[in-house]
């Protein structure tokens, strides 16, 4: 049977109500019912008492999310797992459930409610609602903290194998992650590449957590763990110094002030590998203009072109080597000392 067409006002409607679907999203995974599902279907009443919900308001939830295919209700208020929902499973091979229990917490969701303010004027959304930035915010509440990394975890899941099927790490001894969160990219890298030795740097409550993400990819002994700030030093030593979703989170000043760490702490022959997202041209490409949009509302940064990296890494001593892409469009930005 051929589907008529979305109507243009059916179309956006849909469009303008996609907050409710993260925040229905969001609490299916705080609640963690991706994972009770894992076993097999459950009936709603039984969910309810699994997490302490409210029976009717938890089925509420639930047909709802089977409505757009998250789960699949059947016979007697019993849902099961779909393909989409299986994702949300924490320990899922992609993950999202740390991407999908940050993106709804109320403190990121306050900021992008200011994002007419940051369109307006520029600035910064979660400056402008919590008067500090998101890092001291987390630094304070290790509970957030914990909720964020568990996000970068989900993303760096997403990308990495991708990543690793674009770049050839191999040809480099020793590989620093400078601000690798809680280590899921480094230790992908590690388990693909059995002769590196890894240094995973950020700042102290994350490294904190990375003792078993080291440990379940079996690499613990070939990766040294170093907490600091990189607007001080990072660990020299590396013949590479990967900056994965870091650039992206700081203006083109601050940006600058993280390469020059990085160069200080850099042999002249070095690598730089900033990975990031390619914006993509015009018209496409939604999860790299989203995700800018994220930035310029939640850490007050931004996605960048080749071009831009390339008067970044100028203006802190690197010459721009070139860029690899990646199926899932995170690219590497490669550059070299000067
Ligand atoms: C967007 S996350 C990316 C984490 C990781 N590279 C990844 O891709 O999953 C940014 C990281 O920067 C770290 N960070 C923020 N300020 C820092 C600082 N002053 N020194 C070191 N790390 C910092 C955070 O703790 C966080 O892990």
């Amino acid at each position: 049977m051929s589907q008529e067409p979305e109507r243009p006002a059916t179309a956006l409607r849909r469009l303008v109500n996609g907050y409710q679907v993260t925040q229905a999203i969001h609490v299916a995974a705080t609640l963690g019912i991706a994972d009770l599902l894992a076993g097999g279907p459950r009936g709603s009443d039984d969910l309810a008492s699994a997490t302490g919900a409210h029976p009717d308001a938890l089925y509420r939830l639930l047909r709802a999310l089977a409505s757009i295919g998250v789960v699949r209700e059947e016979a007697d208020r019993r849902f099961a797992l779909t393909d989409l929902g299986d994702c949300l499973r924490s320990d899922a091979p992609e993950s999202l459930s740390g991407w999908a229990a940050f993106v709804g917490d109320s403190y990121h969701w306050q900021a992008w409610g200011a994002l007419l303010h940051s369109v307006q004027t520029g600035e910064n959304a979660f400056r402008h609602v919590h008067g500090i930035d998101p890092w001291t915010l987390r630094a304070r509440h290790p509970e957030r903290s914990a909720v964020f990394d568990r996000a970068m975890t989900s993303l760096s899941r997403q990308v990495v194998a991708s990543v690793l099927a674009a770049y050839d790490f191999g040809r480099f001894g020793v590989v620093v992650d400078v601000a690798g969160g809680n280590g899921a990219f480094l230790a992908a890298i590690l388990a693909h590449h059995p002769a590196i030795r890894g240094v995973l740097f950020d700042q102290p409550h994350v490294v904190s957590g990375s003792g078993p993400i080291l440990e379940a990819a079996g690499v613990t002994d070939r990766c040294e763990v170093v907490a600091g700030s990189f607007f001080d030093d990072v660990p020299g030593g590396g013949d590479a110094y990967i900056l994965k979703a870091i650039l992206h989170d700081w203006e083109d000043e601050e940006c600058v002030r993280i390469l020059h760490t990085c160069r200080r702490a850099m042999a002249d022959g070095a690598a730089l590998l900033v990975v990031e997202q390619e914006l993509g041209p015009a018209n496409e490409n939604p999860a790299s203009k989203f995700s800018d949009l994220n930035m310029l509302a939640s850490p007050g940064g931004r996605e960048r072109t080749p071009e831009e990296y390339a008067v970044l890494f100028a203006a802190a001593g690197f010459r721009f080597v070139g860029v690899t892409g990646s199926a899932v469009g995170t690219a590497v930005f490669e550059g070299a000392a000067a």
